[in-house]
Order: structure tokens, then sequence, then C-alpha cells
């Protein structure tokens, strides 16, 4: 086991041993190796419900409060307008990221929290219905829904996303034993489904030497995509220094 852990960098490491997984050694084994498969995602959500009493938000790594200093000010520098600026989180588990951005912009915001999980979809669905959120801007909308973010381009036109954040989705793919190629995936079809000045947002443990050479390389195709690649660091917790990588689509050169 502590062989295979190795693969996993410091904050995944951390975070599963943190969560009370050590108890389900078999589950932890799944999610070593298999973060990009669905059913490995239904089966957490699953048994973190059978656990709990009550429904409490799961965060990977932080909660919005870590990181509201990096979104919000990215979601108040678009270009105003009298439209619901569109705000996507991609793969959102139960973290409350997506409804704390809905709560709190005072800009008008459709926020959709999307997830592989329909198990994930659900249980953030049920848990909105039972509190009534009220957000600062009353013309803000959000929603939940069970998607496949490799298929982003099937739910997206092309550049109608103004901000799309992910934290630790396509990390998960990343460190999965097959999903190198789904990461990429991933990655094309949120620029492309991003209006050109919008940006992703991705936090990450991924010291910037690497994640950044893979964001530039993943993010050029030449005569079709192009993108600007800034990292900043967000902090240290529990002895891991955590990233906001930000890639902002601009059109390509001919
Ligand atoms: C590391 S967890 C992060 C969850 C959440 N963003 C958070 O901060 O707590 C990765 C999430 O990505 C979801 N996921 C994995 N592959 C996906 C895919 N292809 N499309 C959409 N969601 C996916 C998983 O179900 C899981 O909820």
């Amino acid at each position: 086991m502590a062989v295979v852990l190795n693969v996993l960098t410091r904050g995944f490491r951390k975070l599963i041993t943190t969560t009370g997984l050590r108890d389900h050694s078999s589950l932890t084994d799944e999610l070593i190796n298999n973060m990009d498969k669905k059913a490995t995602w239904d089966r957490f959500y699953s048994e973190n419900t059978r656990k709990a009493t009550h429904f409490t938000n799961f965060e990977w790594f932080f909660g919005f409060d870590a990181i509201r200093d990096f979104i919000m000010p990215v979601l108040y520098s678009r270009p105003t307008s009298d439209t619901l600026l569109h705000v996507l989180d991609m793969g959102c588990g139960t973290s409350a990221l997506g409804p704390s951005v809905y709560r709190e912009s005072v800009v008008p915001v459709q926020v959709t929290c999307a997830d592989i999980s329909p198990i994930a979809v659900r249980l953030m669905q049920e848990h909105t219905d039972t509190k009534s959120v009220q957000p600062q801007n009353i013309s803000s909308n959000l929603d939940f829904r069970e998607l496949d973010c490799t298929q982003l381009h099937k739910h997206y036109i092309s550049e109608s996303l103004d901000l799309i954040l992910d934290k630790g989705t396509i990390d998960a793919l990343l460190r999965s034993r097959d999903g190198g190629i789904k990461a990429s995936q991933v990655l094309k079809q949120s620029l492309a489904a991003l209006r050109f000045s919008g940006s992703l947002l991705q936090f990450s443990d991924e010291d910037p030497d690497s994640r950044m050479l893979w964001l530039e390389r993943e993010a050029q195709e030449p005569g079709l995509m192009a993108a600007n690649v800034g990292v900043q660091e967000v902090g240290e917790l529990r002895g891991v220094t955590y990233y906001c990588y930000q890639v902002s689509p601009h059109p390509a050169a001919q």
C-alpha cells in the first residue's frame, strides 16, 4: 500500500488519510487508481452518506472561504452586461463551492454544479431544496446536473461560459491509471466552452514546474486553440502548498 500511495502527490495522500477513508481500504485502493471512473465516485459518495447522520458538504483540499479572493475578482472582472454570467463548477461533488459563488455574487450569475456521479448531484439538489439559499442578486440561478465533463461539447456551445471552476477534478483524472486522455479532453473542451476573456480556475496541489508545462502544452493547438496560462500560490494547508492555475482562451493566430 505504501508504494501505491507514493503515486499520489502529498495533498491527495493527506486528504485520503484524513477523511476516515483509511477505515475503507478497498475504497482507498479504488480511489488511488480509478478516480476517473464514475463507479468509484458513486461508491465514495454513497459510503460518505451512509456513515453520516445528516448531509455535510465534503470539500476536497479546502472550502470556498480559502479561495474566495481568487474567484470573485475574476468573476467581477468580466465585462458587465445585462445577461447572467455563466459559471460551471466542474466535478462539483458535494462541495459548497458553486452554491457559495451563487450566494455571494453581487452580479447576476447562472451557476451550474455538474458531476459525473448522480449520487453527488442528487445529494446537492436535495440539500439545496431543503435549505433555500438566498443569493445577493435576486436574478441569480443555481442548478445541478449529472454530466460527464469529457463530453462538455454536448452540453455547452462554444464561447458560452464565463468561468469554469475545477477543484480537484482534472487532478483526479490526471492521477488515475487511465485518466490522462480524459484530463486532456476536459481541458480542451473547457477552453472551447469559455468565452474569450473567460477563465478556467484550477485549484491543485501540483507543483507549477509540472502543471504549467502540462497546461501550456495541452491548451495550444496551432490555428485552433490558444490560451494564456498563469499561476498564483493559494497558500499552505496541513503542510501542503496549493496553487490556483488560471487558463484564459484567446483567438488562435491563423
Ligand atoms: C477530487 S473530487 C472533487 C470534488 C469537488 N470539486 C470538491 O472540491 O470537493 C473529483 C470530482 O470529479 C468528479 N468527476 C470525475 N470524473 C468526472 C467527469 N468525467 N465528469 C464530471 N465529473 C467528474 C467526481 O465524481 C468527483 O466528485
